[in-house]
């Protein structure tokens, strides 16, 4: 058996008084794109800002590569090759394109042009808005762009949350393409809510209720099920 990229095991989070995680376990085997859904407030973007190092746990273990990640910061979490893509979808709105791929690219140390290059070969109609403000895309390019910056500096491993959240249907499409295209060539945990694309995409999936998981599938058949991820949803 392969050895995961990440495990979380037995986290426990709380704001404050309010515990929010319980227990949570997983794993993310090299090369797996593997999904989380659940509702509202089940806990998912708590789950990966844990992850991700911006949230001190209560209990328990997150490793990757093996290692035990400690008591983590952002920064710490990101040079060691994980990239987080929060839920809110934010740029800087008044950079250009460009701009906002060279920030990422200047705390990575890669070149600004092999950052650019990177971000138009994996979405060829983003080069002609590199000199616009990054304000004024859609919300599928700017969910895009985030995707393609989080790229820069070539981590093995992407949290992404919602990517396709309040995105129009030929989006969504656009960002399945992403994300298909990208499939096997690093690991993905990806919070989403859209069944359609959890089911082309994943290879396993976390379904989550009240800050625990409730239930994991493991195959085509589970995850295919009529009802089986819509029952959490
Ligand atoms: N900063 C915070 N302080 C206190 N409670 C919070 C905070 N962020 C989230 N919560 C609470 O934690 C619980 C889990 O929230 P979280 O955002 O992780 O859920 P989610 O599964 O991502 O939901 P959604 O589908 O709406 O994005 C909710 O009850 C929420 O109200
Ligand atoms: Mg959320």
């Amino acid at each position: 058996m392969k050895s995961p990229i990440l495990s979380v095991e037995s986290v426990d989070l709380a704001y404050g008084k309010a515990q929010v995680l319980h227990g949570v376990s997983l794993s993310v085997e090299p090369g797996e794109m593997v999904f989380i859904a659940g509702r509202n407030g089940a806990g998912k973007t708590t789950l990966l800002r844990t992850i991700a190092g911006f949230l001190p746990r209560a209990a328990g273990t997150v490793r990757y590569e093996g290692k035990d990640l400690g008591t983590v910061r952002p920064e710490s979490v990101a040079r060691s090759g994980i990239r987080y893509v929060a839920q809110d979808k934010r740029v800087f709105g008044k950079l250009t394109v460009r701009e906002n791929i060279e920030i990422a690219a200047h705390v990575s140390g890669e070149r600004v042009q092999e950052a650019v290059d990177r971000i138009v070969a994996t979405y060829p109609p983003m080069e002609k808005f590199l000199d616009g403000s990054a304000g004024s895309l859609s919300g599928g390019q700017r969910q895009i762009l985030l995707i393609g910056r989080a790229l820069v500096g070539s981590p093995k491993l992407l949290l992404v949350d919602e990517p396709t959240e309040g995105l129009a249907a030929g989006t969504i499409e656009d960002i399945f393409r992403l994300l298909d295209g990208m499939k096997g060539r690093l690991s993905f945990l990806i919070v989403e809510q859209n069944l359609p694309v959890i089911a082309r995409l994943a290879d396993r999936v976390y379904l989550m209720k009240e800050g625990k998981i409730d239930r994991e599938l493991a195959t085509r058949e589970e995850i295919e099920a009529p009802d089986s991820v819509e029952r959490y949803l």
